[in-house]
């Protein structure tokens, strides 16, 4: 349903992304890779928050290259901000019920928060607003994306910021919005427990597609990597890597 055709991105005299292809249609796809190897501009690629400089970006057959970020949003494809919008007196429940729009019922929206690991009856009613922990912020985020119900939910490193105890919870969250929306989820991550409910790993390196493949067998090979002592995809072959 998404595809990119020989998607490049140059600025301040740097590749960031080199003729990315790539056809994305599983359920749960996550993106990985090195610091700086260009998943963040992908994804702002994909959501047009920046124009490549070359290539085509195909959405259910649409050529969506020059649609500008709202004309993509209608088409069903969102993205997850690290702060949601704060308007003084906006309620956790108005912003849920914007996402879900006038055929959200109120069944589904408390579905929402739930499946994100917060109380409706503690939450609904908390004002959007420096109350509420970088944690909780994060889970409404990921409750509106699940509220869209979008074609297509990307998320940039969800896990950022989130405790270590809290972890489990969040990776409970994304295995539910899995099962709650009927959209396709795009998510960076550098995160083993979230790459392992992933469908199919992107491994960025060096603003190319090195490997793309189905999770587990990414996984072995990542892991390989880190035993260090193959000549794999991702070692740094004659620095780090024994062969
Ligand atoms: N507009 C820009 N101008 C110049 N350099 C940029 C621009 N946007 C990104 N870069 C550079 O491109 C590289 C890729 O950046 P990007 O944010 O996509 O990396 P990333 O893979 O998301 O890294 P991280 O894992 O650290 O989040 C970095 O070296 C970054 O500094
Ligand atoms: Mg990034």
């Amino acid at each position: 349903m998404l595809e990119l055709q020989n998607i490049s991105f140059h600025a301040d005299d740097k590749d960031i992304l080199k003729d990315i292809n790539l056809k994305i249609d599983d359920k749960f796809v996550a993106i990985t890779g090195p610091n700086g190897s260009g998943k963040s501009t992908l994804l702002k690629v994909i959501m047009g928050i920046i124009t490549p400089t070359s290539g085509k970006i195909i959405f259910d057959g649409q050529d969506i290259t020059d649609l500008p970020v709202n004309e993509r949003a209608n088409l069903g494809m969102s993205f997850a901000f690290q702060q949601p919008v704060r308007f003084k007196g906006l309620k956790v429940i108005d912003l849920l019920k914007i996402a879900a729009g006038p055929e959200g019922t109120s069944a589904q929206i408390r579905s929402y928060l739930k499946a994100v690991g917060l109380c409706p009856m503690d939450y609904l009613n908390r004002e959007i607003n420096d109350t509420l922990s970088g944690g909780e912020m994060k889970r409404i985020e990921i409750a509106m994306a699940a509220a869209r119900g979008g074609k297509l939910s990307l998320f940039d490193e969800p896990e950022a910021g989130i405790d270590l105890w809290s972890f489990q919870s969040l990776i409970e969250v994304f295995e539910n919005l899995r099962n709650v929306t009927n959209g396709n989820i795009l998510i960076i991550s550098h995160q083993e427990r979230i790459l392992e409910i992933a469908d199919k790993i992107i491994y960025l390196k060096d603003g190319t597609v090195d490997r793309y493949d189905e999770s587990a067998k990414i996984m072995d090979e990542l892991n390989m990597r880190r035993k260090g002592g193959c000549d794999c995809a991702f070692g740094q072959k004659g620095v780090s890597c024994n062969g």
